[in-house]
């Protein structure tokens, strides 16, 4: 069984052996292994029963590190990364051909991030390697905040989960690539549109929401509990499914009055950055609540945090 713990040389010994483990960072928890051991790479694949065609983040923590594993940084990347890294930020750049094709599934670019999380960094200081780590869930399950969730989903899996707490931002890393200079935003996330625009202008958004994208983690289905997710308006919603057990996560109104069977207010402040932090341990929490048979979900203003987490109850609400 998973043990779970602060220790970062148990950790690193785990690593250096060729093992993979759970780790913290400030947006969800991931699934880490040696980027350079191939082994280590398909372990990764196989726990959390992803296809190999989706390629892997790999995480360092220094600019120093990331001179070594890109070819080349745009100007507007070289920004990026200079302000915001450490930092809810990935950025796809032309890999050097020591990083394994696995981990990319055949393509140029390299996904890049420094995770601002101190044990995280601690951990990453202490290897000599850099570390691809998904997201620590099953393949297209949502992802974890805090320790609990991985070992509840890959506990009999892995022998290890280092515990920092629970995840400060808790969405995934916007993802940011490059069309020649021409900046493409490929994934909302924990780093905000409007943060990123004031830097280096304003960026395009490019959702893959295709059942068939080049890179599936832009799934349409994707970040999905069980039960089904259905977003709207609240109240009508509720109407329309009186005979069913209903979980309601809300943004910052109080639904009780609609007597759900469960309800979780995401921020009673209206604060889409609180909100990020807790909306997915709100699916789970419902996913797994025995008296909630359908979820319902209202969407947050499209700005700040709100349009990633919008995304994702998107995606989350997606049956086929
Ligand atoms: O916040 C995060 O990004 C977390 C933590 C653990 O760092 N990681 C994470 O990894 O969310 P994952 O594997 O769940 O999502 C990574 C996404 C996938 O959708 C994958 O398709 C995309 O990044 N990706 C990775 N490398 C890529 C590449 N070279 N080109 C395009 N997309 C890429
Ligand atoms: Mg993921």
């Amino acid at each position: 069984m998973v043990e779970i713990g602060t220790d970062i040389a148990v950790a690193s010994e785990l690593l250096n052996s060729g093992q993979v483990i759970g780790f913290p960072t400030e947006t969800v928890y991931g699934l880490a292994g040696n980027a350079f051991n191939e082994k280590a790479i398909l372990e990764i694949f196989k726990v959390k029963n992803r296809p190999k065609f989706d390629p892997l983040i790999v995480h360092t923590h220094s600019l120093e590190e990331v001179d070594r594993l890109v070819s080349e940084i745009p100007e507007k990347a070289s920004i990026l990364a200079k302000s915001f890294w450490p930092g809810p930020l990935t950025l796809l750049l032309n890999k050097q051909l020591s990083i394994p094709d696995l981990v990319t599934s055949g393509l140029d670019t390299v996904a890049i991030r420094i995770p601002n999380h101190p044990l995280a960094l601690a951990l990453l200081r202490s290897l000599s390697f850099p570390l691809a780590a998904p997201s620590a869930n099953p393949f297209g399950y949502v992802s974890p905040t805090n320790a609990l969730h991985v070992a509840n989903q890959l506990g009999s899996k892995i022998p290890y989960i280092l515990d920092g707490g629970a995840c400060n931002v808790g969405l995934e890393s916007t993802i940011i690539g490059f069309e020649g200079e021409e900046p493409i935003i490929y994934r909302l996330g924990g780093k905000k549109k409007e943060d990123i625009e004031q830097l280096i202008g304003p960026v395009k958004v490019l959702l893959n929401k295709s059942s068939n994208p080049v890179a599936p983690g832009m799934l349409k289905s994707h970040y999905a509990p069980r039960k089904s997710v259905l977003i709207g308006d609240i109240e009508k919603m509720v109407l329309a499914n009186k005979n069913k057990q209903i979980g309601i996560i809300s943004f910052k109104n109080d639904y009780q009055y609609l007597n759900p069977t469960k309800q979780i207010i995401l921020s009673p402040e209206g604060a889409t950055d609180e909100a990020a932090k807790h909306i997915f341990a709100s699916l789970r929490a419902m996913d797994e609540a025995i008296d909630c048979e359908i979820i319902v979900a209202e969407l947050l203003p499209e700005k700040g945090l709100g349009r990633a987490i919008n995304d994702r109850l998107d995606r989350a609400s997606i049956r086929y």
